[in-house]
């Protein structure tokens, strides 16, 4: 459903992304994992289209959508949760679902959409008030993945979900994810935590420096043992 074909992105003179190719597949839960700035967030602001392509093409359902404005992927069915979560603290929890369904076409749906967040995390309910920089760092993030399905997107992109929860928030979490996933939407997961990114994903894909180092199910990499040594922390 996304393919992405030698991506290249810099910072002014700094290249972060030498030209890196990957393919979402209808229904996937994918992961790119990498190292401390291997380039993943550039990689999925990229994908998200907050950052430019200097060179390369994303292509989405069939679309060429390289260089569509930023406020128009969401449109376009793609949502990203930011690395950092990038909550509105000072507004309440409802508000911020709702900056999420803003589109006229997610908007209608705001009510029915709300309901299914709800039933995905029941603990949003009695914060729905509560102005979100109260809650914890694991409902925080919750928060933030609902906001981004608040736009009912076909394609969900998640950097670091996991990043400063304690272990069993993130297995809360990813369960979250992966039903998010089993009931229609396509993932993609960028993830440090690469032991749970590689538990869960259908593919992963390895970033280095910028650069696709490997890419294959978390079997065929985990049964590469010089991969799985450098990267996979095995
Ligand atoms: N705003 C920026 N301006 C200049 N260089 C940047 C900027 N953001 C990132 N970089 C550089 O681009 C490269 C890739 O960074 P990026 O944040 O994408 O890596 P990452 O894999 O997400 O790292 P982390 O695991 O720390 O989140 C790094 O060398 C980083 O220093
Ligand atoms: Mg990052």
């Amino acid at each position: 459903m996304l393919e992405v074909r030698d991506l290249q992105v810099a910072y002014g003179a700094a290249r972060a992304l030498w030209g890196v190719s990957l393919t979402v597949r209808q229904g996937e839960l994918l992961c790119v994992v990498g190292p401390n700035g291997a380039g993943k967030t550039t990689l999925i602001n990229a994908l998200a289209g907050l950052l430019r392509a200097r060179e390369g093409q994303l292509v989405f359902e069939g679309r060429d959508v390289t260089m569509l404005a930023p406020h128009r992927f969401c449109d376009a069915g793609i949502a990203l949760v930011p690395e950092g979560r990038r909550l509105f603290t000072g507004m309440t929890v409802l508000e911020n679902l709702e900056l999420g369904s803003y589109l006229a076409r997610s908007k209608a749906q705001r009510r029915e959409t709300l309901e299914q967040v709800i039933e995905l995390f029941p603990v949003i309910r009695e914060k729905l008030a509560s102005p979100a920089g109260e809650l914890s760092g694991g409902q925080q993030q919750m928060v933030a993945i609902a906001r981004a399905l608040m736009a009912r997107p076909r394609l969900l992109l998640l950097d670091e979900p996991s990043l400063g929860l304690s272990p069993l928030i993130v297995h809360d979490l990813f369960a979250a994810i992966r039903h998010i996933n089993a009931v229609g939407t396509s993932v993609l997961l960028v993830e440090q935590n690469v032991a749970m990114a590689m538990e869960v994903s259908h593919r992963a894909y390895v970033l280095e420096e910028g650069r696709m180092v490997a890419e294959g199910t978390p079997r065929e990499l985990l049964a590469r043992s010089e991969i799985a040594r450098a990267y996979l922390g095995v």
